[in-house]
């Protein structure tokens, strides 16, 4: 028994000296094969059998002996390899701080936002609050209480999406000036940005585009108040040098009623292809507010007066930015949009 013993001890000594087992797959194999239940020192043991009764106490030591030596053995061995691996793990996975990031473009501000954003900026500057009313609204709000009647032939200026019974998707954000004045009662220094829908669709027109009303009531506003105000927010959304000019006009809500240019920046007044060798570019249409929608709002117009405009901010986008076409602003072609705004 001593000899077998001993020579299975030398086997796996050589084993684990010779670099063998440099898995710790390896490893466990090679443990099934020493001390698995068919492995060596197992089969030494059931050999118990054959060795004469007074040598059996000495083998028996000399068996466990060796047991417990291959168990701690490789115990150690597995411990060493774990190690190893580990450490081989951590190395290959090493992050390298220092490279180059990858590189993500976000996303940039859709030039009307940027327009809305600014407008919002230049008029609450100036005193305005803002107020959004409802895309798809009532006939009274989008043209009745605006001094246009149910076969009036002013609603033909707006092709209309009607949705069904009394209600339509809004033409135009002027449907804001009676919500705000049905619940507040001057002053009123409002603004009313949103989405409005027309029934057209060509180079210059979309079937939904966006506009911002102004409304300004109170007592002694005069055509004066509305210029100064469309000055200054021509110098501050364009240029110092901008001017304005108001061109007599017709609609429903108003009286009178202006339809507003502004000097082309392209060619400083002097004519060019943008604005079609005038030198004006019309922007947007305002007026005084009629004394008949101050009263269908419970407003006494011999005590107060207003102006109201209603600026196209897709218009306003087309010419800060040189934009022929008004469909480029709705395809959202990535290499478009990614030219305006951070
Ligand atoms: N709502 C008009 C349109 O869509 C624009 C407009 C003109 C608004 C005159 C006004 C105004 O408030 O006074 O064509």
């Amino acid at each position: 028994m001593k000899e077998k013993t001993q020579a299975i001890k030398t086997e796996l000594e050589q084993r684990f000296a010779a670099g063998g087992c440099a898995t710790s797959k390896e490893l466990a194999e090679l443990k099934m094969q020493y001390l698995g239940k068919g492995g060596k020192i197992s089969e030494l043991s059931k050999g118990m059998r054959e060795v004469p009764a007074e040598q059996r106490p000495e083998a028996g030591r000399l068996l466990s002996e060796l047991r417990a030596w291959a168990e701690e053995a490789f115990a150690a061995r597995e411990a060493e390899l774990k190690r190893a691996e580990l450490a081989a793990k951590v190395a290959s996975e090493r992050i390298d701080v220092t490279m180059p990031a990858k590189y993500f473009r976000g996303g940039s501000v859709h030039p009307v936002t940027l327009v809305r954003r600014e407008l919002e900026e230049i008029f609450s500057g100036m005193g305005f609050h803002i107020y959004e009313g409802p895309e798809i609204e009532r006939d009274y709000y989008n043209f009745q209480a605006l001094n246009i009647p149910a076969d009036h032939p002013a609603r033909d200026m707006q092709d209309t999406f009607f949705v069904g019974g009394e209600f339509l998707l809004r033409s135009q954000t002027s449907s804001g000036q009676i919500r705000v004045m049905e619940k507040q009662k001057p002053p009123i220094k409002v603004l009313s940005p949103g989405r409005v829908y027309r029934s057209d669709s060509d180079a210059t027109h979309s079937p939904m585009f966006h506009q911002m009303e102004g409304l300004v009531v109170d007592k002694g506003i005069t055509l004066c108040d509305l210029k100064g105000i469309l000055d200054e927010f021509a110098r501050r959304m364009f240029t110092a040098e901008t001017k304005t000019r108001f061109r007599p006009s017709y609609f429903p809500f108003t009286e009178p009623s202006v339809e507003v240019d502004l000097s082309c920046k392209n060619c400083g007044g002097k004519g060019c292809r943008i604005c079609k060798g005038t030198g004006w570019i019309e922007v947007l249409g305002a007026g005084i507010v009629n004394r008949r929608v101050l009263e269908n709002c419970g407003i006494d117009p011999d005590v107060y007066t207003g102006f109201a405009f209603g600026i196209g901010l897709e218009r306003i986008a087309m010419i800060k930015y040189g934009i022929g076409d008004i469909r480029l602003l709705f395809e959202n072609d990535v290499r478009f949009l990614r030219q305006f705004g951070d």
